[in-house]
């Protein structure tokens, strides 16, 4: 059975409603209240309603958020994100992105991973959160976290040595058993393709681990916009990688648009709906290719043990 869901991506619900101005004070203040009056213009919380409904009339599996569910990780925000997640009404899987551990308490208290973890439950090496690997019929989400706190005016991500590592161990596992492995991730992996200050600081050492490994399809976010390419897997097979809009953008810029993405994975490939938000509604995105290629029939050539 393929696996059907839905991909958005940097949902940045906000609700300041029961936020005290003092949660402010021991964080970075004029970034933290600039973003949030930024927000608050150019993203609409209902768009993420909106794509939730869409996601019941597709008959969608499950719902993924590839991270940045929230603006400055605040309690209140975890509170307010979880709530909505939680009624959306079907299946929903998260990973986090550098905006749910913007700041080193949040960080260091494990927020994100205390909030969620019930939307991220799957197999994992012992003692760590990440990757973790959800399992649905013959397709495996693979959860990486590249949410780091960074300094003022940068947004970067690292997925680091270690978790690389299990992430290797995790692909090579499932390739083995010809598991359709899709790769969640919040920070592009696409070399040149991240603003400056934005990029994931060891996108070359991710690269590696899928040209070791292979993958049939990576998703992420951050970049709040439409992002197309491939990574190189063994043989050099394509590796696609798909970069999805902010779920919750009001823009109207070409590529830029609030948007979703509808997915049907199994072994023998991958095909992809892509709609934006059109000012009124989600419509299908005619300048986005309707799917890939199933360049990877069968997806690797090991055989199942
Ligand atoms: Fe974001
Ligand atoms: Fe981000």
């Amino acid at each position: 059975m393929p696996l059907r869901f839905i991909h958005c991506s940097d949902i940045h619900l906000l609700d300041l409603a029961g936020t005290s101005p003092t949660r402010f004070l021991n964080k970075r203040l004029t970034g933290g209240v600039n973003l949030l009056l930024n927000r608050r213009r150019k993203h609409d919380p209902d768009l993420f309603r909106r794509i939730v409904e869409k996601a019941h009339q597709h008959q969608a599996d499950r719902l993924v958020v590839t991270g940045d569910l929230t603006n400055l990780a605040l309690e209140s925000e975890f509170e307010h994100v979880r709530e909505h997640l939680d009624k959306a009404g079907l299946p929903v899987t998260v990973i986090p992105g550098n905006h749910d551990a913007y700041t080193r308490g949040s960080a260091r208290e494990r927020r994100f991973e205390q909030y969620m973890a019930h939307l991220m439950e799957g197999e994992r090496e012992p003692g760590h959160d990440y990757p973790f690997v959800q399992r649905h019929g013959d397709t495996a989400l693979v959860g990486v976290s590249t949410a780091i706190p960074s300094l003022p005016l940068y947004a970067v991500g690292r997925v680091g040595d270690e978790q690389l590592a299990r992430l290797g161990r995790a692909l090579a596992r499932l390739g083995d058993e010809g598991l359709a492995r899709v790769v969640l991730i919040h920070h592009p992996v696409l070399p040149g393709v991240a603003k400056p200050r934005h990029e994931l600081l060891d996108l070359d050492a991710f690269g590696r681990v899928i040209a070791e490994h292979g993958a049939e399809l990576v998703l992420h976010g951050h970049e709040h916009k439409r992002i197309e390419g491939h990574l190189l897997g063994p043989g050099d097979r394509p590796v696609p990688v798909h970069g999805v809009g902010s779920g919750t953008y009001l823009s109207q810029k070409p590529g830029k648009h609030g948007a979703y993405a509808f997915y049907t994975v199994d072994p023998g490939g991958v095909t992809r709906e892509y709609h934006r938000w059109d000012g009124s509604d989600f419509v299908p995105d005619p300048s986005t290719p309707p799917s890939t290629p199933p360049s990877t029939p069968a997806a690797h050539t090991a055989q199942p043990r």
